[in-house]
């Protein structure tokens, strides 16, 4: 199987309630490596670009709030099939329908404050991880 690389944010809920350090706990034990992370506050513009598909949504408004309401952790997750593999252990986008033991199951708030982001495909995760990432930054 490829190795592949995706994007994954550790959401403000997430540093709000120290869970960094427990999240990243379930992407090391299976198989995921973090070979990029910074710790940043996110400006209202870059929540906005980084969530443009979205923009005429409902909850736009009330996701770039919340995205810029603390620190957020952005992290590249490497491994075999990275990609699924991270959707598969975050779960469904509201905790109240994610499958028993996944991230957003064990430790998600509210379908808003879900405490992770990770690539839906191989393409936008190589679109994310160059938003907010030089080549140089990430180290395997
Ligand atoms: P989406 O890309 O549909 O989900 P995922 O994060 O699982 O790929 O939505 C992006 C984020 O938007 C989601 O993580 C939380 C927020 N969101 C809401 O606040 N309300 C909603 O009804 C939906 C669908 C998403």
């Amino acid at each position: 199987m490829a190795i592949e690389r995706t994007f994954s944010i550790l959401k403000p809920d997430a540093t709000r309630r120290n869970l960094t350090g427990a999240i990243n706990a379930v992407f090391e034990k299976n198989g995921l490596s973090i070979v990029a992370q910074k710790r940043v506050q996110l400006t209202q513009a870059q929540a906005e670009g980084f969530y443009a598909v979205h923009k005429e949504r409902s909850f736009f408004g009330e996701l770039v709030s919340f995205m810029i309401s603390g620190p957020v952790v952005l992290q590249v997750l490497q491994g075999e099939n990275a990609m699924a593999r991270n959707r598969e252990l975050m779960g469904a986008t509201d905790p109240k329908k994610a499958d028993a033991g996944t991230i957003r199951a064990e430790f998600a708030e509210s379908i808003e404050a879900n405490s992770v982001h990770g690539s839906d495909s191989l393409e936008n995760a190589k679109t994310e991880i160059s938003y907010f990432f030089a080549e140089t930054e990430i180290v395997a």
